[in-house]
């Protein structure tokens, strides 16, 4: 410890329980989530974690701490988790769709409201129409509220400008967001997403290919240094296979990493796309076949889950078990938009991939962290409490972590911590 002692930046002590999703086992845990009571955590100089014990171990370090100045937070018992990544949301969006949510409880579905130039469009109109400050301190205000849930890293999307200049302006919004005026131990890792292929325009509906052709030429070289990943919505009432497949394609030889909205209203052919183009991701995946399940797994993609999705469509939860069986790596994400899952809170998720999916509460965990990261290609960083990893956590205001998702419709989460 000698070493380490003069080498740590922060300290977390007195975790009553840590909870970590450890790819490598940590020494004195135990079951399959790395469970460790009375645990601290050591970061080091860099921000990597560099040490995970018993708590007592590390009291004589904390009192020599001061003159150290080593940043000490005493987590008081509590339980501790990484934090949340959540690797899919729209979150930059102006206006709200309440009306459209009542219309669908009366029985008009999500694809007849969208056939109809409402659904995604309604939200471009005012997402357009709104100012600059207005999108940004929208998104603001609703990045507290995802940090105030527990999530640390999060996926946000563009795909409500759907022209050059509101694209632009949204990407510029989401990579603005990283400058947060919070406090630096509550700073949300931000990953920007270029959905320009979210929905036709009205101004191209009859010239579709029009869209593509700028998407393609001037959208996808425009935003290739603001954007890590781009995404595409593949569906009958978006955009087919064929428009899918060159926008993917064009966008993977510029250097951007691909997601796949896929086969979530109907088989789309997303999922098999996904494979054929070594998406990082693909996500829905309502009626993904057996068949498009193995494409998947046998070229590494990450099947993202959206719980929110199924709740507010009220249509039928995918299984999860049925992902997991197939040996995929399933990951978990609310989202996060005002259509299809207006929530930014993945405990919720949690619960309903518990209640809904047939998922245990390890797998839940599991899906909802390191496999989240792993939907983002930054599973080197963070997603798990690990040595060498970023120190981004989650800390519970309960003491055993079998409350998550036992205890619902709650935030149970006190605070997160990034150190
Ligand atoms: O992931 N399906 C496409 N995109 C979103 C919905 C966006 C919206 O309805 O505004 C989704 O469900
Ligand atoms: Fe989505």
């Amino acid at each position: 410890m000698e070493q380490q002692q003069l080498q740590a930046r922060a300290i977390v002590r007195n975790i009553g329980q840590l909870v970590s999703v450890a790819q490598a086992p940590i020494a004195g845990a135990s079951g399959p989530l790395q469970v460790l009571n009375d645990a601290a955590i050591m970061v080091d100089t860099e921000g990597k974690i560099s040490w995970i014990g018993p708590s007592q171990e590390i009291d004589e370090l904390v009192a020599c701490s001061e003159q150290e100045h080593i940043t000490v937070v005493d987590a008081n018992g509590c339980v501790v988790t990484p934090g949340f990544v959540d690797s899919h949301t729209h979150l930059v969006f102006a206006g709200d769709r309440s009306e459209e949510f009542h219309l669908r409880r009366e029985g008009i579905s999500y694809g007849e409201l969208l056939r109809q130039g409402r659904g995604i469009l309604t939200t471009m109109n005012a997402t357009r129409n709104a100012s600059t400050e207005m999108l940004s301190d929208l998104a603001r205000a609703r990045l507290a509220s995802v940090r105030a849930h527990g999530t640390t890293t999060v996926e946000i999307k563009t795909g409500y400008g759907l022209n050059l200049e509101a694209e632009e302006r949204c990407l510029s919004i989401i990579n603005d967001l990283n400058d947060s005026s919070s406090s630096p131990h509550e700073h949300i890792r931000i990953v920007p997403t270029f959905l320009g292929a979210h929905s036709v325009p009205p101004e191209y509906r009859n010239r579709r290919a029009a869209y593509v052709d700028l998407v393609v030429e001037e959208m996808l070289p425009a935003f290739a240094r603001q954007a890590r990943f781009c995404d595409v919505y593949c569906e009958r009432e978006a955009f087919s296979l064929d428009e899918s497949r060159r926008i993917l394609t064009r966008a993977r030889e510029l250097g951007y990493q691909l997601k796949v909205h896929a086969d979530q209203l109907s088989p789309s052919g997303g999922s098999q796309l996904a494979a054929e183009l070594g998406a990082v991701s693909a996500d829905h995946l309502d009626y993904a076949s057996d068949a498009d399940l193995d494409a998947m797994r046998e070229s590494g993609v990450v099947a993202t889950l959206l719980p929110g999705c199924s709740y507010t469509l009220r249509s039928p939860y995918p299984s999860a078990r049925r992902l997991l069986d197939h040996g995929l790596t399933v990951a978990l994400a609310t989202d996060y938009n005002p259509g299809t899952s207006y929530s930014e809170n993945m405990q919720m998720m949690l619960g309903l991939a518990m209640s809904a999916m047939g998922m245990s509460l390890e797998e839940a965990l599991t899906a909802a962290t390191i496999n989240g990261s792993r939907a983002l290609a930054l599973q080197d960083q963070t997603g798990s409490i690990e040595i060498g990893k970023c120190c981004e956590l989650a800390l519970w205001s309960i003491r055993d972590y079998h409350e998550i998702g036992y205890h619902f419709g709650t935030n149970l989460i006190q605070s997160i911590l990034v150190l």
